[in-house]
């Protein structure tokens, strides 16, 4: 099995979309840029979702038009309908995503329609974006806690990815959306999802609510995962999840697979930089 692990950097997108205080443009352009300079290959820079819903991510085709593209560096951003893709075609995203949820309440409050619903909007979209060479990824939502259902079972996220992986996204992300997972649920919900998709197509995503993303990502790292979400400076969390706490800190996840002998390709002392200036982008920093 490979020792090589790929991280997904989300503190443009998941760690700012939570932020309570407006966050410069340039500041979201220079956050990019220096995540861009780590070693990070993948970047989820936007995200082009209704500005009535997430204000803060609004500016998303002015930081795609002001980042520094560097070669080798994928820029992702969310796309939760046509009108999304249309932005992001337009903003000449390298990759996108849609974002579905495994509890349906969730799945009402963050996107406003049920689960059955939602993967019938994604279908045209995921197919408009393959036909115009973007590949997508398809994230689930609380794959193991809801913040309004409590837990969830692995076969309602078993049942979600199989149907994303149908609709050709080529990469399935597990969230654990509020950070409540433990290493047993995780490997009972990715069993769950192994059923449907290859482990080579899986994505995990753990927020740290509790303290216990590190030991999830070892759990996942075990069943075959070798793709992870994180975030610089730990940012994160999402406005329709109550009590959701940042993204696993992508320093952290980096020094831990360095020393259990995995490769990652980031520059420690780069990230660091990028980290502290993610940090000072916080509310109350
Ligand atoms: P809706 O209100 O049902 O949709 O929202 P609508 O079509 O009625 O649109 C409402 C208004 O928004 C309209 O404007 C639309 O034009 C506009 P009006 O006519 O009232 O002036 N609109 C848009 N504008 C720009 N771009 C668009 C767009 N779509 C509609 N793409 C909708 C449905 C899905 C749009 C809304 O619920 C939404 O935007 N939700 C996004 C919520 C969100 O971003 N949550 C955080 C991301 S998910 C997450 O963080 C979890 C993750 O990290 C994994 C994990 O941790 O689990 C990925
Ligand atoms: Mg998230």
């Amino acid at each position: 099995m490979s020792d090589r692990v790929l991280l997904f950097e989300m503190a443009p997108r998941d760690g700012l979309q939570n932020e309570a205080r407006a966050i410069s443009t340039a500041d979201k352009i220079k956050l990019v840029d220096l995540l861009s300079a780590t070693g990070l290959r993948k970047i989820e820079t936007a995200s082009f979702v209704s500005p009535k819903w997430v204000p803060q991510m609004a500016d998303g085709a002015e930081v795609m038009a002001g980042i520094q593209r560097r070669p080798g560096v994928t820029y992702t951003a969310l796309t939760p309908n046509m009108r999304g893709l249309e932005r992001a075609l337009a903003a000449k995203v390298d990759e996108i995503a849609v974002f579905g949820a495994a509890s349906e309440t969730f799945s009402q409050k963050n996107i406003n329609c049920s689960i059955s619903e939602s993967l019938e909007r994604f279908e045209p979209v995921v197919a408009r974006a393959l036909s115009e060479g973007l590949p997508v990824r398809g994230y689930i939502s609380c794959v193991t806690d809801c913040p309004y259902e409590g837990r969830i079972a692995p076969k309602a996220v078993g049942d979600v990815a199989r149907v994303l992986k149908r609709m050709g996204v080529y990469e399935v992300s597990v969230g654990d959306t509020i950070g409540k997972g433990t290493p047993d649920r995780v490997t009972a919900m990715l069993d769950a999802v192994l059923e449907h998709v290859p482990a080579r197509d899986i994505g995990a995503h753990f927020h740290d609510t509790n303290g216990r993303a590190l030991d999830n990502i070892r759990a996942s790292l075990a069943l075959g995962v070798r793709t992870f979400d994180a975030s610089a400076g730990g940012l994160g969390g999402c406005p329709y999840a109550p009590g959701a706490a940042g993204n696993v800190a992508m320093e952290a996840v980096v020094d831990m697979l360095d020393a259990d002998g995995f490769e990652t390709g980031i520059d420690r002392a780069s990230l660091g930089e990028a980290a502290k200036f993610a940090q000072s982008l916080r509310s109350g920093a």
